[in-house]
């Protein structure tokens, strides 16, 4: 049970939906209801599209609506990909998995406008044409934690709840209405799909565009709801921030690790050498220095590691604890560049079991991504405008 949950926690993304980043010309280039075409909007803008984010299992859930009449869709929060799908009647059984809310019917839909092939909005993604309408298929993972989602490339309206009070409606998003779904073995019940915040082109955040002046903040809660804010800038005490380095994903320069009173400079202390990533659990960290670092620790912590509960194929092994043994931990601080983002003991390790808490730092060889055990509990903001990004550390609960 306790490596089966543990495993699960593999899934890495591969994103076929991927385009380069575009921030001045949004592929939605509708007018939103509530911002006029002759003002160039500064930051903070005056009205901030919201959408409550759920805590589940480990996962994050985004709330948002679509169609016309609006219809409820919970997707994963992913800032590591592009493309935002939700499950599409028809869903044959087979095809498509469980999800708790109604299925999402365009044919009830008024705004529900499917892509034409010969369409530039077909090429925002990777895509083919089936009978004239343009089609996609978006594939995350691998091995047994492989998920897809294939289906019909469309424009809806998504509604959004909004600091004004009221919901507004933005026109014309790209999505993929999906016939045939493949969740991850992690997904939750009330999962209907993804929700792609990335730089690309076909990025909820890009085709949001200039009317949120390339800003975008959310909370990650221990447990329970909190919300995303789209516009709007993350100020005020404790604020600490950090140059983003835009290209397929959002990259910043991590410079060191310190444990305890030991700084472990970081092996290519290179711009832009790791990406911010919901999409991804724990932090990915080079073999090499994931050993270093796992070594100083283990040496800090006054209690015996349990051994090969966190071997996974592709990765060096986590450090675990078994929670009995009551393990103290040393005090770690992530220095970004410009930027210490001091962490607390829940970035840090995680239950995995009743038993087995591990280490929210894994070891690999393929990509350096900050996951997003340790993004809970700050406030992460993110200024495409002016290449920053700020965290804040704050109870995510009462947002
Ligand atoms: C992104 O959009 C821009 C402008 O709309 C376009 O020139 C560029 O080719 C697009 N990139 C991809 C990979 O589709
Ligand atoms: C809008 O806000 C209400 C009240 O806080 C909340 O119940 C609802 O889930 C929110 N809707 C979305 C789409 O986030
Ligand atoms: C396009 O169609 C071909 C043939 O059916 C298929 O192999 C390929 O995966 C499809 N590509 C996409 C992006 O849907
Ligand atoms: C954790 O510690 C308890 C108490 O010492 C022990 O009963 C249990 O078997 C341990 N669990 C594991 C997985 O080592
Ligand atoms: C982890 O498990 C311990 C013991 O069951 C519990 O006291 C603690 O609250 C759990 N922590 C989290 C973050 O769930």
């Amino acid at each position: 049970m306790a490596s089966k949950k543990f495993l699960s926690y593999a899934l890495f993304p591969v994103f076929l939906c991927l385009s380069t980043f575009n921030p001045t010309k949004a592929q939605n280039s509708q007018k939103l209801p509530f911002y006029n075409d002759n003002e160039t909007p500064k930051s903070p803008i005056s009205i901030i599209y919201q959408a409550e984010i759920i805590s589940v299992d480990d996962i994050y859930l985004m709330h948002l609506s679509i169609g016309t009449p609006p219809v409820d869709i919970f997707g994963s929060v992913d800032t590591g990909s592009d493309c935002t799908w939700t499950q599409c009647e028809p869903c044959p059984e087979l095809d498509c998995f469980k999800q708790e809310p109604p299925l999402f019917d365009p044919k009830k839909s008024s705004t529900y406008n499917s892509i034409s092939c010969s369409s530039s909005q077909c090429a925002v993604v990777t895509s083919n044409c089936s009978e004239g309408d343009c089609s996609y298929s978006f594939l995350y993972g691998r091995g047994a934690y492989a998920s897809f989602s294939s289906g019909n490339l469309a424009t809806e309206t998504l509604t959004f709840n909004s600091t004004s009070g009221l919901p507004v409606e933005m026109p014309n998003v790209i999505f993929g209405c999906g016939h045939k779904n493949l969740a991850s073995p992690t997904s939750d019940s009330k999962q209907t799909g993804i929700i792609g915040l990335g730089p690309g082109n076909s990025s909820l955040i890009s085709q949001m565009g200039t009317s949120i002046a390339g800003k975008f903040s959310y909370c990650l809660p221990d447990q329970g709801s909190s919300k995303i804010n789209f516009g709007g800038i993350v100020a005020g005490a404790g604020v600490v921030s950090t140059p983003l380095i835009i290209r397929d994903h959002y990259y910043l320069s991590l410079e060191a690790i310190s444990v305890g009173n030991q700084r472990l400079e970081f092996v290519s202390s290179s711009t832009g050498n790791i990406f911010v990533d919901t999409g991804v659990l724990r932090t990915l960290l080079p073999l090499e220095y994931h050993s270093n670092l796992k070594s100083v620790m283990s040496n800090m912590i006054k209690a015996q590691p349990v051994k090969g509960v966190g071997a996974e194929p592709g990765f060096s092994d986590v450090l675990c604890y078994n929670i009995s043994s009551q393990p103290k931990f040393p005090e770690v601080t992530i220095h970004f560049r410009g930027a210490d983002v001091k962490l607390s003991p829940s970035n840090l390790f995680r239950n995995i079991s009743d038993e087995i808490m591990c280490s929210a730092f894994r070891g690999g060889n393929a990509n350096i991504v900050y996951g997003r055990i340790m993004q809970i509990n700050f406030l992460i903001g993110y200024d495409i405008e002016q290449a920053m990004v700020s965290f804040k550390p704050s109870r995510c609960t009462n947002y």
